[in-house]
């Protein structure tokens, strides 16, 4: 009889509807590009993206944005030395641009687009982009064109897969005018549910899936956070609202609890049970795990296996109520548009 490890039965779902089979745990990569996080370090950088598919991990979600270029380098390095680009799908982004001095714009013009396929093809080192999404809505640019645009790479054979990225139902729905969106991919984690009332049903609804992002609220879900964690540099908790106390301590508080609660209930930990919650809240869900070690995907082996169901789910909601009563989204982290 053939010996069953838990990598073999990490979920997968497929992203395009056309046999694009990813793991529902994806591999995020901006910490691993270094802005905003403080730095990076290739080396344990390329490690862990090597370690990913043999944690049953197939999905690496990157974008140029991510230090500029530089998490797209270190990420088609990885990929091809560790000879895994058969093992894994690629997802990248496009629609931002930035400048000498670090500054970042958005840019979801036509010209633009198709340049910045072809800067990512080059980077990941590989001919096709799985899934090429747009990092961020342009209100400078008529959203047809940007669809356009995608709708001409993905004709030409340069992607795989359409993806938006922190799109509304509207302007997803003004986007399908042109080509289908396969990807939504917003911010969602036990902390930030802005898009339960408006993307997920919208998801559901257009049979789209979800790569979530931030699955683990920047850290703060592992389980290792501590309210006197420094952070080095530019890293984007410095001026995370959700960080600065007396909030930061109310999150911790929360995060507490939930770590007593997946004890006691599962025999597992607050990690765990944060991806577990995202997976089962919707069927077409992938959680963005960004990871910049390997040992911080050692936890993707607890993930599989088991369920919450909905008395435990309304048992979460209450104690993160319970405990966080003066919550923040994850606003601060969206780009400015350019000037008209
Ligand atoms: N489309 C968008 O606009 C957008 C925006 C944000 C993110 N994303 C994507 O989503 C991915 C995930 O989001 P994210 O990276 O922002 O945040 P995240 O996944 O919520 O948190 C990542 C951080 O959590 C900590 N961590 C991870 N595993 C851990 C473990 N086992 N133990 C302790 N700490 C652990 C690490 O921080 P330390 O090493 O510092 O402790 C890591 O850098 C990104 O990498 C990116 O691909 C997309």
């Amino acid at each position: 009889m053939a010996f069953v490890t838990w990598r073999d039965w990490l979920e997968t779902r497929d992203l395009n509807g056309n046999g694009l089979d990813a793991s529902r745990i994806g591999l995020g990569t901006w910490a691993i590009g270094g802005w905003m996080w403080g730095g990076t370090d290739e080396k344990e950088s390329i490690h862990t993206i090597q370690s990913a598919p043999d944690r049953g991990v197939t999905l690496i979600d990157t974008a140029p944005v991510y230090g500029f270029g530089r998490s797209e380098e270190i990420v088609g390095k990885a990929v091809e030395q560790g000879g895994m680009r058969d093992q894994v799908v690629l997802a990248t982004k496009c629609a931002l641009e930035w400048d000498d001095d670090g500054n970042v714009r958005r840019n979801a013009s036509k010209k633009r687009l198709l340049k910045e396929a072809d800067d990512s093809r080059r980077r990941l080192r590989s001919d096709t982009i799985d899934l090429l999404q747009v990092h961020w809505p342009d209100p400078q640019v008529d959203i047809r064109e940007t669809a356009e645009a995608m709708a001409e790479l993905k004709s030409a054979g340069k992607i795989r897969a359409v993806g938006v990225s922190n799109f509304t139902p509207a302007q997803m729905d003004a986007f399908q005018e042109i080509v289908a969106i396969d990807v939504a991919q917003n911010p969602y984690n036990l902390f930030e549910r802005e898009i339960d009332n408006d993307v997920l049903p919208w998801a559901r609804d257009n049979n789209t899936r979800l790569l979530a992002y931030g699955a683990l609220c920047r850290g703060l879900l592992s389980g290792r956070m501590h309210a006197d964690r420094e952070f080095p540099g530019d890293d984007l908790r410095n001026s995370d609202p959700k960080f600065q106390q007396p909030r930061f301590g109310q999150y911790l508080a929360a995060v507490d609890a939930l770590e007593a609660f997946a004890q006691e209930h599962y025999g597992k930990h607050v990690l765990d049970l944060a991806i577990r919650w995202l997976l089962d809240q919707y069927d077409h869900a992938f959680a963005l795990w960004g990871a910049r070690t390997p040992d911080q995907l050692d936890a993707v082996a607890n993930v599989p296996g088991w369920h919450l169901d909905d008395d435990a789910r309304a048992e979460i909601e209450a104690i993160v109520n319970r405990h966080v009563t003066d919550p923040v989204g994850p606003e601060f982290m969206a780009p400015p548009a350019r000037e008209g």
